[in-house]
């Protein structure tokens, strides 16, 4: 299925024989929990127990929208989507295809779509129909909703410690949310407490999202000084201030806008992977709160 961040594989997320389908399909392990898509905020008490309040008033603002939230998870609902943890995570998609899917699974009874990104484990996130193709074959109904238009996975919120503790950033900033829910935004390692126990997201592990080349961040001054006699099994991905020697399929511009290298970003490390380069220099995104997202992915693919 389509969604605004990025292409997912979903099942029923009340059906453990077909969530199980989808942790072989993406050789997955079984303990890491899926995020469950809902149409809308009236199927959160079917999966949720206690919603704190802070975590209501993220949904009030962002759903639909790129942010996953989670919570305690009511006993005996979706237990193999969960992966066995005591919480679960809930998602309202904006995109247009992923809400009629959504709503029509509703209306036959269905309350949730568990779905991870339509990769191989570890692998780039696919943003669009093609991608999930080359990732499971032909052997997959593919709803193509076009391109997405976030590009990288939605936020996560741990809304179980009383406080709001991100676990993933997204396109939805850090401030973004404290401004709606009036609490401030902890970062997974801000509490000593926090960065053993708890939920762990495999998108938080430090490699992930990674490509077949080694990707490398360099800083402006590191590509201007290595680019002259960077050797043709390379490829760069870098924004303006870096010369780029020659118009070749091997130098991408990355661009100004946080927003829009977020929806290029996946593409890129693919179409940069498939010319067979051993290595991708990717100049290191701005460090200010809209780049978040870009960077985690990046330093991720780079680790
Ligand atoms: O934007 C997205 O979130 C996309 C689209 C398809 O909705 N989905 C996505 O799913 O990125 P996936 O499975 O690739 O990443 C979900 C992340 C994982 O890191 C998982 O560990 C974490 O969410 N997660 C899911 N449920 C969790 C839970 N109960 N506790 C902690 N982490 C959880
Ligand atoms: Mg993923």
């Amino acid at each position: 299925m389509p969604t605004e961040t990025v292409y997912g594989l979903a099942a029923d997320a009340d059906n453990d024989a077909a969530v199980a389908q989808i942790f072989a399909a993406k050789g997955r392990p079984a303990d890491h929990p899926l995020i469950v898509h809902l149409a809308d905020a009236t199927a959160v008490g079917h999966y949720a127990g206690a919603v704190p309040d802070f975590a209501r008033a993220l949904m009030a603002a962002f759903w639909p929208g790129p942010l996953t939230l989670i919570l305690p998870r009511r006993p005996g609902v979706a237990d193999a989507a969960a992966g066995g943890n005591p919480t679960v995570g809930l998602r309202c998609p904006a995109h247009p295809v992923a809400q009629a899917l959504l709503q029509a699974c509703a209306a036959r009874g269905v309350w949730g779509l568990a779905a991870p990104s339509a990769n191989q484990f570890g692998r780039v996130s696919p943003t669009t129909a093609a991608h999930v193709q080359g990732e499971f074959g032909d052997d997959l109904l593919i709803l193509d909703g076009g391109p997405c238009s976030v590009g990288i996975e939605s936020s996560i919120i741990d809304c179980t410690r009383g406080q709001p503790v991100l676990l993933r950033p997204g396109a939805i900033t850090p401030e973004q949310m404290q401004a709606a829910c009036g609490l401030k935004v902890l970062r997974n390692n801000e509490l000593p407490a926090l960065s053993d126990q708890g939920p762990k997201a495999s998108g938080t592990l430090e490699s992930h999202y990674a490509p077949q080349a080694r990707v490398r961040l360099m800083d402006a001054a590191a590509l201007r000084a290595a680019l002259p006699s960077a050797p043709a099994s390379v490829a760069v991905w870098a924004r303006d201030g870096v010369p780029l020697p020659e118009r070749s399929a091997r130098y991408r511009r990355m661009p100004a806008s946080a927003e829009i290298a977020a929806q290029q970003l996946f593409a890129i490390l693919r179409e940069l992977d498939a010319l067979g380069v051993a290595d991708i220099w990717v100049h290191t995104p701005p460090d200010t709160p809209d780049w978040l997202g870009v960077r985690d992915r990046l330093q991720r693919a780079a680790f």
